[in-house]
């Protein structure tokens, strides 16, 4: 009895383990199934360069595993099978665009400030192995590049905080040197008239691609990355300016922002703080890299509008038409709306591509309503924009690869416009 018994119980020990093993094959079949395709994923880098990024299977295991139960599932959905690469598309009306000189060269997470009919160009990528260190000048009035400077030494090369008084260009935090490499906390101060620079206060911590503006005689810095590009900061610190000049020996800690990550646009229009659209992570630098190559990990993408008018508490306001990211300097304020152009949404949900946009968006700020106003040549990210004389301009960053793949291909210089018709 006691041995039939204890046999009846190894042979239920038996179909216990072999239905164990039987999960266990599944559940790794699932995340070989994810760790591939995830692998396959979109490079962030143009591929005819020869930068194609690797995704971190180690680091974003999690991240991975998480997706591949989400595209398991979306096999099994024929619609989502079939998806359309351009389904993030917004129906958008034709405009008329006309090709600018190009830029004396091609950059990718660059920043623009425009000073009444001139664009100062900083910085940027290259390519992912060369970051530039100079500043170009366009002139809307005669429509060509006008010259170029140098930045200081110590300054970030991608991915800066930046604004003006009109004169003077603020310029904070940043990412220095290429690949993926982390941001420094030092800041500076370019005065236009004089091409001369100098030094503001470092911020408390570096950030990546923080959301800066001037505001009520203070330079605003908030949100971004923290070190390593991915993990959102929600920290806000202000420092009061005047004509260039730092009047704080240290920066003030402000109400956080509350989402943090980078690659927002950060506006002030009518008296009042918007912070709009950006993502939460980034890709990083591979553990252990001497070059600290860059290796793709999880990222959202947001549409909110962030707002703060009394310095105290921050109000949402109504979110853009889909999330965007990659605007730092893609927007310009013109009539009482602001327009922002192009940037990325969402990665698509069965290939995992980046999935870059290509409407320009309108924000009413009377109304606080978004429209979209048109369709840009091709989609494209980390576009810079100017305004001049009736006409919305946009040059570099990074370009699709036609018009049925919106993920990432060239780095451009390329300059456009087109009237903007009110
Ligand atoms: C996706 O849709 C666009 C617009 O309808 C169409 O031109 C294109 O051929 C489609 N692409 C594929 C791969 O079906
Ligand atoms: C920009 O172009 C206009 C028209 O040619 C010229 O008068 C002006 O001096 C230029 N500005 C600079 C800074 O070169
Ligand atoms: C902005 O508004 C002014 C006055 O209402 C108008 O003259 C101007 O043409 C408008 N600008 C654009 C770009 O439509």
């Amino acid at each position: 009895m006691a041995r039939f018994a204890s046999k009846n119980a190894s042979r239920k020990y038996m179909v216990l383990l072999f239905l164990i093993a039987l999960f266990a094959i599944v559940l790794l079949a699932d995340f070989l199934w994810a760790a591939s395709s995830s692998s396959a994923s979109s490079p962030y880098w143009s591929t005819n360069l020869d930068f194609s990024l690797q995704t971190n299977a180690g680091a974003a295991s999690a991240n991975n595993n998480e997706q591949g139960k989400k595209i398991s599932r979306a096999v099994k959905d024929e619609h989502l099978k079939d998806l359309n690469a351009t389904f993030a598309d917004l129906p958008a009306p034709q405009l008329e665009w006309e090709e600018m000189a190009e830029a004396p060269v091609p950059r990718l997470d660059g920043a623009a400030i425009q000073i009444k009919n001139l664009l100062y160009v900083f910085a940027g990528y290259g390519t992912i192995n060369y970051v530039h260190s100079h500043v170009d000048i366009y002139n809307f009035t005669d429509n060509s590049w006008i010259g170029k400077f140098d930045m200081p030494k110590e300054m970030a090369h991608s991915h800066l905080g930046m604004t003006t008084d009109g004169r003077h260009i603020y310029i904070v935090t940043g990412q220095y040197g290429p690949q993926c490499r982390g941001p420094t906390s030092r800041n500076f101060v370019l005065d236009t008239e004089t091409k001369k620079w100098h030094d503001l206060p470092p911020l408390p911590f570096p950030r990546y691609a923080p959301a800066t503006q001037l505001w009520r005689g203070r330079l605003h810095v908030m949100g971004g990355s923290k070190e390593d590009r991915h993990d959102p900061a929600l920290e806000h610190w202000s420092l009061a300016v005047k004509d260039g000049e730092a009047l704080e020996k240290e920066w003030r800690t402000e109400i956080p922002i509350p989402r943090g990550g980078p690659h927002r646009a950060c506006i002030v229009a009518n008296d009042k703080l918007l912070v709009i659209g950006g993502q939460e992570g980034d890709f990083v630098a591979k553990p252990g890299s001497p070059i600290f190559k860059c290796v793709r990990k999880n990222e959202i993408v947001y549409s909110n509008v962030y707002m703060l008018d009394d310095g105290l508490k921050w109000r949402d306001l109504p979110p853009m038409p889909k999330p965007n990211s990659h605007i730092e300097f893609a927007w310009k304020v013109v009539n009482n709306s602001v327009f922002i152009a192009g940037g990325t949404t969402e990665k698509h949900p069965v290939t995992k591509k980046m999935v870059l946009v290509g409407e320009i968006f309108r924000f009413n700020l009377g109304t606080l309503e978004w429209s979209v106003i048109g369709r840009m040549p091709f989609r494209i990210k980390t576009t810079l924009v100017g305004f001049w004389n009736g006409w919305l301009y946009f040059t570099s960053g990074q370009r699709d690869k036609g018009p049925n793949d919106p993920s990432p291909k060239k780095v451009v210089g390329c300059m456009w416009r087109t009237k903007l018709q009110l």
